[in-house]
């Protein structure tokens, strides 16, 4: 009886044992499993050692197969992303459907195909550099000891400021107050911060109409920190430029003695260009104003972006057939900004970048085109280095001549000259350059802080 009892206990602790060895193995080995899944990629986990993915869950499956499709659109051919190819293709395939050629065109000859067909009379490469007077550098010194502003800020705008006022410069042919004839203004539209206006105004001795759809802080309006003599030459408008009264706008000028005016768009993203183009036309209809020419510097293309602002710049040049291309030159645009010399990060290609330098080609054509229709003398050109603006294309049309691409001689000289009363003018007025440097504002763009901001 006592050894049964004994043998019972044996066999009743061995089974136990036998339980607990088979619980703790079950659940080292799932332990084991489980790091080890830890410790492989996602991607790597989903084959499992032997190649095989039954053992996965559902979702480590998918998450998987996503990982999968990345890896392969980022595989890289010859330098460029699959990805990459495929928009090369589609982009190689609208060129194809525009110019209607056959197969055994050569890519190669698409762009030249796409300018002829779109009018392009010049291309981005070959626009020649116009950055205001030859002697850029005194000049930007003489311009820039008018104002003070935050240092990474001035040495941005001021080169193109400058060569935007020479190209306004040689269009109402010098300074203007004093100088007889119906007074001159300046139109300054997409104004902004009105640094651009301030100066025209300073230079041309004249007032400027500033016009944009926002109306900036009180603390970046130039015309609040301007001495009151030139503060009092700022007229300031919120309206977008494709809703302005010119009719209203006309009489405006009138009461003040303006007959003529030129207009300078700098860098309205968009549509922007076009409604600016619109503004002069409207204008130049109304009795007692006569506009004498318009700079345009363009910017961003592709915001011309949704199906609603495509169509609106097709209608505006007849070119509702060529919507689809449009979009394409449009959405592409950027290749050129993100890529090339712009950026040595940039995985865009030299292809890539030619391409959007052509559809940037493409939007300006009607635009140029459009401006013959008003003015003799039109022009493309370069008015910016690189360095300062990726945005430097400029158009510029007049009905003075072609005398806005760089001379040396006494155009310059004249320049020089009015830019030394403006600076004398300055002087008189405030004792010292003009302080526009926005009190309790920072930027980071511009590395600035005026403290004293909340
Ligand atoms: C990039 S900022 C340039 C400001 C200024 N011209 C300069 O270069 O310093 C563009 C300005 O144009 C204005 N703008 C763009 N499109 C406009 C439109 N359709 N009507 C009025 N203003 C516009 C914006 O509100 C903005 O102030």
């Amino acid at each position: 009886m006592m050894l049964r009892t004994l043998s019972g206990r044996f066999l009743l602790r061995a089974f136990a044992l036998a339980l607990l060895t088979a619980v703790v193995a079950l659940w080292l080995r799932r332990r084991g499993r489980h790091s080890a899944r830890l410790d492989e990629t996602p991607l790597s986990n989903a084959r499992g050692p032997d190649g095989s993915s039954n053992k996965l869950t559902k979702q480590e499956k998918r998450l998987a197969r996503k990982l999968e499709k990345k890896q392969k659109a980022q595989t890289v051919h010859q330098g460029v992303s699959k990805r990459q190819n495929r928009k090369m293709d589609e982009v190689t395939k609208q060129l194809r459907l525009i110019t209607d050629v056959s197969q055994d065109v050569p890519d190669a000859d698409l762009p030249r195909l796409v300018r002829k067909k779109f009018g392009v009379c010049e291309a981005y490469d070959s626009l020649s550099e116009d950055y205001g007077p030859v002697d850029a550098a005194a000049a930007c010194d003489l311009l820039g000891a008018c104002v003070q502003r935050p240092p990474l800020y001035e040495q941005k705008m001021l080169p193109q400021e400058l060569s935007l006022i020479h190209k306004l410069f040689t269009i109402v042919g010098g300074r203007h107050a004093s100088s007889g004839g119906g007074e001159v203004a300046i139109v300054d539209l997409g104004a902004g911060n009105g640094n651009l206006g301030l100066l025209c105004s300073l230079v041309l001795d004249c007032p400027v109409v500033l016009i944009d759809r926002v109306q900036p802080h009180a603390e970046l309006q130039a015309e609040n920190y301007a001495p009151p003599a030139a503060a009092s030459r700022m007229l300031r408008f919120v309206s977008d430029v494709g809703m302005v009264d010119t009719e209203a706008l006309a009489a405006f000028l009138a009461v003040r003695g303006i007959r003529r005016v030129a207009v300078v768009a700098k860098h309205l993203c968009g549509l922007g260009s076009d409604l600016a183009l619109e503004f002069v036309e409207n204008l130049s209809k109304q009795k007692g104003v006569e506009v004498l020419g318009i700079v345009v510097a363009t910017c961003c293309v592709n915001k011309i972006d949704s199906p609603a602002q495509v169509q609106r710049y097709c209608e505006m040049y007849s070119l509702v057939d060529c919507a689809s291309f449009v979009m394409t030159c449009t959405r592409h645009c950027t290749w050129r900004t993100t890529g090339g010399q712009a950026n040595s990060q940039s995985k865009m290609t030299d292809w890539q970048v030619q391409m959007s330098e052509l559809f940037e080609d493409v939007i300006q054509a009607p635009r140029l085109e459009r401006m013959r229709k008003h003015f003799p003398h039109v022009d493309e050109v370069l008015f910016a280095p690189k360095e300062h603006t990726l945005q430097n294309r400029c158009l510029v049309g007049s009905h003075s001549g072609g005398s806005h691409q760089s001379t040396a001689g006494s155009h310059d000289e004249a320049f020089m000259s009015v830019l030394r009363d403006a600076h004398k003018d300055v002087i008189k007025m405030c004792g010292r350059a003009i302080d526009l440097c926005p009190k309790g504002i920072a930027s980071s763009k511009y590395g600035y802080d005026s403290g004293g901001h909340s």
